[in-house]
């Protein structure tokens, strides 16, 4: 694998064997990890973490993969820079280029994921974007990986917003690694049909298959794997909520679902994730439209906490293989001599 210098900025730009290559190196670095093997591969090295949007995860991941490699990392929130106010994307580019080793970046719009990788000079991770989610995937892979031993042949069934960064990436993920990704939502939360086109030519390489439905019973039947996201994104207005209730509230993840699939079914969700009364928008949803929709009364949407607490969750087996992915993405990109 050489992937030094060079970005991260959608799925769509990387082979199939350098996609395995940055899972095999995760398992690696995580292997190491365990076992207390010091890994500061990068020291000396400084990055910088762009965040418009808030983040656990994505996050922590990368301060603490940079940290372990023996990076400098410096956090700049959505109020703490000039970029934007006062400075453009690309100026910010020039500056920070000069004075850090890579480049974090998560926001909106995914041409200034772009900009930053074209003016900075420097790697560019997309730590989300409103289209993208590129380092999620990494990481859902792997923890598939540890559970199944394969990726390719896997039955994918990606149930909700299918058009979002999750749905897209997750799509161009299995097109390019040979799962069989079905998309289970209403019509009108399919993706773009151009996005589908491109992976539909992927998969012809990688035996893939992809394909959509609004019929959740059969979307699920045969699923190794039912993944599922927020309704409403980051930066999504608050308007839309009643809309995508009334769209997905039937296609809120329960155990009729999982039953309904594989006996060997693993559910996974990038988080955060609604399901229970212990969040603020939870239960603001619920105290608003619970009387409407009666399966979003207890702050559970997308998916019930019975699911979540359930032996075929492994949603935080997942949570932290982000840090053990987006370690391998920082080394890949900057690194030498690791091998
Ligand atoms: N899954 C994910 O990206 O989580 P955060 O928003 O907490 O980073
Ligand atoms: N689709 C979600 C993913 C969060 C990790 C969002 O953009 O808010």
């Amino acid at each position: 694998m050489n992937l030094k210098n060079r970005s991260f900025i959608t799925l769509l730009d990387f082979t199939p064997e350098e996609i395995n290559d940055l899972i095999l190196l995760s398992a690696r670095l995580k292997n190491e990890k365990y076992e207390g093997i010091p890994h500061r591969y990068l020291e000396g090295k400084n990055i910088v973490l762009l965040f418009q949007k808030d983040s656990t995860r994505t996050r922590c991941a990368f301060e603490v993969g940079a940290l372990d490699l023996g990076m400098g990392v410096t956090f700049l929130g959505p109020n703490g820079s000039q970029m934007n106010k006062k400075e453009s994307v690309k100026d910010t580019a020039r500056v920070l280029g000069r004075m850090y080793d890579g480049i974090e970046f998560r926001g909106y719009k995914q041409a200034d994921v772009l900009a930053l990788a074209e003016f900075s000079g420097v790697p560019v991770w997309n730590g989300l974007t409103d289209d993208y989610h590129p380092t999620q995937i990494l990481a859902d892979f792997l923890t598939i990986k540890e559970l199944y031993g394969y990726l390719k042949g896997i039955n994918f069934t990606f149930v909700g917003d299918s058009r979002n960064n999750m749905g897209n990436s997750l799509m161009i993920g299995s097109a390019k690694m040979g799962l069989n990704f079905t998309g289970v939502a209403p019509k009108e939360l399919w993706p773009d049909q151009e996005l589908i086109n491109t992976c539909l030519e992927i998969a012809k390489e990688s035996g893939a298959t992809i394909n959509f439905t609004e019929d959740k019973m059969a979307g699920t039947k045969e699923a190794d794997v039912i993944y599922t996201d927020v309704w409403v994104s980051m930066g999504e207005p608050k308007e839309v909520w009643d809309e995508r209730l009334a769209l997905l509230s039937p296609y809120q993840v329960d155990m009729e679902m999982l039953n309904n699939a594989k006996p060997t079914v693993s559910f996974l969700h990038c988080l955060p994730a609604f399901h229970d009364k212990d969040t603020d928008v939870g239960r603001q949803i619920s105290a608003e439209y619970g009387k409407k929709y009666p399966k979003v009364k207890n702050g559970e949407m997308e998916v019930t906490d019975e699911v979540i607490e359930s032996s075929k969750s492994f949603v935080f087996q997942e949570a932290e293989n982000r840090m053990h992915t987006i370690k391998a993405v920082m080394l890949a990109t900057m690194g030498e001599n690791y091998e």
